[in-house]
Order: C-alpha cells, then structure tokens, then sequence
C-alpha cells in the first residue's frame, strides 16, 4: 500500500500558529470516550499534516475548553441558519476549522471562511471543499476583503479564539465595519476578560508557541459602547455548561467550583453573543 505523504506546514507566525492547537486540541476531544465535539474531520486534518503537535502540550483543560467553547458557537450559528436560511456566516480567523462541517448549514446559506493568505493556502490542502463555502484570504484589518461578501442578507458573525489576537482598538473598528455591511445579524465570540488575556503569557501552550498575552474586555456589555450597534443577547459562563460533567478530573471539580461565583466564572472560558 502506497504511503499518502503528509502536508508540510509553511512558516507561520505566532498567531496564526494558534491555529493548529485548537486543531488539535478538537482533535483529541474527538479520541476521547466522552468527546465533547465528536470532530473527527479535525483529527483527519491533523494526521494529514506534517508538523510536531506534541510539541504543543495541549493540556485536558485546552483540550475540553476547545472542544466546549467550539460546540457552543456551534449552536449558534446552527440556530441562526435555522431562522435565517438565506444568511451569511463570517467564520474570523477560520483556521483549520472544519465548523462549517460541524454546522452543515442548508444550501441558502452562504459561509466565508477568512484567515491570512497563508492559512488559506494551508487550508486549501488539508480541508475539503463544500458546496456554498468560500475562502478569504486576507487580513483581517485591512481594507476591502467584505467587498466580496453580499451585504444584503443576514449575517452570523463568529470570532473564535481570534479576538485575544488583534489590538483592542483594532478588534472595535473591525466590529464597525462588520455590523456597517450587513442588514443585521450576530456576532458571537469566546471572550476573556482582560486578566485572562494577561495571563495567557502564563499558559504551557501559549508558552510553547511564544504568545505574549492576549486582549480582552471585562463587562460583558462593553461592546455595546463600540458604536457598532451591539446589543448583548446572552452571556454564556461555560464553567456552568452542563458538558463539565464530561471534563477529566481534576478539571471537572475545579470547572465545579468556578461556576459558584459567577466573577471567577469570567475570568475562564464564556461565550457572549450580540445582536446588530
Ligand atoms: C487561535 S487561532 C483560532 C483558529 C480557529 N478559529 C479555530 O478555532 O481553530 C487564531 C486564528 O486567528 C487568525 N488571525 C489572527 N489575526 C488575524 C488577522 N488579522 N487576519 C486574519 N486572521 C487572523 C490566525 O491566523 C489564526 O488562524
């Protein structure tokens, strides 16, 4: 039997390098008994790559809190596509993310997977096609990339693990743009507060990829004074999601423990979703 010769990964950034641990991390969800995501198309991914995963220490509390923060997105967006069937969905910083699987939206919609140049050259190798989705490649923050998008349908607008990443100025304006192209829609990211974005420096994983801490906002309303005409639909603590009760130990007592206080809670993974 011919061996399939795996797909080198070019030099990447710090940033974009992010990309392949939460690849990861939803791939080793997927092996275990208690999959959170069940996504085995990520571990498919991961073993048609060449590259050093272990060197990544993807820990069980990245590799549940991925696997968790990705499932609730998920909903999301599945819930949207049900009530808005002609939408469109902006996957930000899409990486290797194979949630448009995940999701499996009905033909109406029309999804947008966006993420630099080179990861969607990446991407293009490694995941497959489907009908209805396209590829952006292009940096976030500059101008002229939504031009190709249609600005007269709904949108669902999901940022995941991408926020931490673009200066906090940077993030408000791309929100500006965002919310200014299209009817109406969502928006619907992982937020960290802005000690959890600190303390990221401090994290095993971050520390293997060189991440220096990451951005963040503390009340979950803030972004309601972006001038992006956002209001916050609901705040998800995930400490309190019910598919803790999956987690390994010791995570699962300490997730426990967290959801009494609902500061604390913040201060780990949650789910804000805002409507324009
Ligand atoms: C932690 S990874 C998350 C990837 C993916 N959302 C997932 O959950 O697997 C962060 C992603 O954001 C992308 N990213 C960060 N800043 C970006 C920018 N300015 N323009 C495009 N993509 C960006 C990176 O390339 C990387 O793919």
């Amino acid at each position: 039997m011919a061996l399939q010769r795996r797909t080198p990964v070019p030099a990447l950034t710090t940033i974009q390098e992010t990309l392949l641990l939460t690849l990861y991390a939803r791939a080793l969800d997927s092996r275990l008994p208690g999959s959170i995501l069940h996504d085995m198309m990520s571990d498919e991914v991961v073993k048609r790559l060449d590259y050093d995963f272990a060197k990544l220490k993807a820990s069980a509390s990245v590799v549940s809190g991925t696997a968790l923060r990705g499932g609730k997105l998920d909903d999301i967006v599945r819930r949207f596509c049900r009530a808005n069937p002609q939408a469109v969905v902006l996957d930000l910083g899409c990486g290797l993310d194979t949630r448009v699987f995940r999701c499996d939206p009905p033909d109406g919609v029309d999804w947008y997977d966006i993420d630099y140049p080179k990861v969607i050259k990446l991407r293009a190798d490694v995941v497959p096609e489907r009908a209805h989705a396209h590829q952006v490649a292009a940096d976030l923050t500059a101008a002229g990339w939504l031009d190709a998008i249609p600005s007269d349908r709904p949108a669902m607008i999901v940022a995941d693990g991408v926020m931490p990443f673009l200066p906090e100025e940077t993030f408000q304006a791309l929100t500006r743009t965002l919310t200014a192209h299209f009817p109406s829609g969502e928006l619907a990211l992982n937020g960290y507060t802005r000690f959890a974005g600190w303390s990221m420096r401090y994290h095993p994983a971050m520390k293997a990829l060189g991440i220096r801490g990451g951005e963040g906002f503390d009340d979950p309303r803030e972004p309601e004074g972006w001038r992006a005409g956002l209001t916050l639909a609901e705040e998800q603590l995930l400490t309190r999601a019910p598919e803790v009760a999956s987690f390994p130990q010791p995570l699962r007592a300490l997730a426990r423990l967290m959801a009494l206080s609902t500061a604390v809670s913040r201060q780990g993974a949650r789910i804000l979703r805002y409507r324009f």
